[in-house]
């Protein structure tokens, strides 16, 4: 069986499984192009022998905190995957081309990177924003290395198209993370805010400005509050019918965990008391409706999905999302310590009191009691998921996309690069591994009337030098 404990001192089998779905040389996913991430080698039932910019930023920015954490033999492959996105900006495709922008926000593309023209749901707005976040945290650790010169000219003019791409068309409705509904999703918006944050610093860092991040984040993070229902996030505005607890959530807050930030409800850090709230009530929504989760009672890890109404390829539950469940709880787990105390409040109780019965609202230090058993208590609760997707990995522990709800068997795609990402990064935290700040806690403050504004961007073809 593949080591999936994934530890700093060596190669994870996680890490590995995300390098055989990379082109060129990744052993499963022949014809790929060098640095695009196939979603999954499965090409039938379901078909995902394509690169979703979504599926590789996500699984870049794991393998840049990689880097950054020391594993200097990612590089080249982390320079081919700039090079390739600054080849797909420039590729006309069914969402628009770069002379406007709009073609950046397609979600998929064949895996020689030509456009993918069928039909699909379009345009996806989170990938310019998750794509500048990745190549950012690349950039800034060149500059820390003292190349700023050569970030300049190889990531700075993909970074900048992206980053212009958010100021000008957040507020425009797309499809979610799932492809699925169209309206404005939390997850999308909180990385668009993101984006625009580190992207104003990356800017300045470079001698550069980026006026459109700083104009239009504060007017992001405005709308990011309206998600909010007093106990959880309704995920996307959409009239579809659903309850609005959603995966969506969870990404985010693991997403923008900033391990410099307090517990900010306003970006919805993990050990924030909205993110809490939202994790207990989120997790709950499948307790009843998955037969593997049967007969565990609230506070305890059980599998979950994307949403509870969830149909796609059985409407399972996912290794993926689990193994949110579980990171969000590590990333909380590590801002307590950093804090030295955790506080309770109205709002966060329910979410305490499934762990510790006599949990009570207030704020505890490091040296407390409380704190102690209450911190043990949410570790236990954050391995309990890890333990649920190992429960339901086979033998030789390969990720699917799903397990099944009735047994927990693999479903959908076969070795899921985001599903592998996942594993990785959620055992990083597991360890106290974190990634670098974004701002967060120099970004938290919330207009008092929101404007759907925008500003409006200029887009140029990107080119990648030497290095
Ligand atoms: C619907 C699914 O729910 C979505 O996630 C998927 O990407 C598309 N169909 C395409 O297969
Ligand atoms: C379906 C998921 O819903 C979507 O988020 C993902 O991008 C694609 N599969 C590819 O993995």
């Amino acid at each position: 069986a593949r080591d999936l404990n994934a530890r700093a001192d060596s190669k994870p089998a996680a890490l590995q499984a995300i390098l055989n779905n990379i082109g060129a040389d990744g052993s499963a996913v022949s014809g790929a192009s060098a640095g695009v991430v196939v979603a999954s080698p499965s090409k039938s039932d379901p078909d995902y022998f394509y690169t979703w910019t979504r599926d590789a930023a996500l699984t870049y920015k794991v393998l840049i905190d990689e880097l950054i954490a020391g594993d200097t033999s990612l590089e080249p492959t982390i320079q081919d995957y700039v090079s390739a996105q600054a080849k797909l900006q420039a590729v006309s495709n069914p969402s628009g081309d770069l002379s406007d922008g709009s073609g950046l926000a397609e979600p998929k593309y064949h895996v020689d990177l030509t456009a993918f023209t069928e039909a699909w749901g379009r345009p996806q707005r989170d990938g310019p924003a998750l794509r500048a976040t990745a190549l950012i945290t690349y950039g800034n650790y060149l500059i820390s290395k003292e190349r700023t010169s050569v970030v300049k000219s190889n990531i700075w003019p993909i970074v900048q198209n992206d980053l212009n791409y958010v100021a000008q068309y957040w507020n425009q409705t797309g499809f979610d993370l799932w492809e699925e509904v169209e309206g404005s999703s939390f997850f999308t918006i909180a990385a668009q805010h993101r984006a625009l944050v580190e992207g104003s610093a990356f800017a300045k860092a470079l001698g550069e400005s980026c006026e459109g991040c700083d104009s239009q984040a504060p007017q992001v993070l405005c709308f990011q509050q309206s998600f909010w229902d007093g106990k959880a996030i309704v995920s996307n505005f959409a009239n579809n019918g659903r309850t609005g607890l959603d995966a969506n959530s969870v990404l985010t807050s693991i997403g923008n965990f900033d391990p410099k930030a307090p517990c900010d409800d306003v970006t919805f850090q993990p050990c924030s008391a909205r993110a809490l709230s939202n994790h207990k009530l989120y997790v709950d929504s499948f307790r009843k409706i998955y037969p593997v989760n049967s007969g565990k009672e609230a506070g305890t890890a059980v599998a979950v999905g994307r949403y509870s109404e969830d149909t796609y390829m059985g409407g399972n539950p996912w290794y993926l999302t689990t193994l949110a469940a579980a990171e969000q709880l590590y990333d909380a787990l590590y801002q307590w310590k950093q804090l030295g105390s955790l506080e309770i409040t109205e709002i966060s109780l329910p979410f305490f009191k499934d762990l510790v019965s006599s949990a009570a609202a207030g704020k505890y230090p490091s040296s407390s009691e409380t704190y102690t058993s209450i911190t043990a208590a949410v570790k236990k609760y954050a391995d309990g998921f890890v333990a649920v997707v190992k429960e339901h990995t086979p033998s030789d522990g390969s990720l699917a996309e799903q397990y099944t709800r009735d047994n927990g068997s693999p479903a959908s795609a076969k070795d899921l690069t985001w599903s592998y990402a996942a594993l990785l990064s959620a055992a990083r935290r597991e360890a106290g591994t974190v990634p670098p700040t974004w701002g967060a806690s120099t970004a938290n403050k919330v207009p008092s009337k929101c404007e759907g504004s925008s500003a409006k961007g200029s887009y140029t073809t990107p080119s990648v030098g030497k290095w």
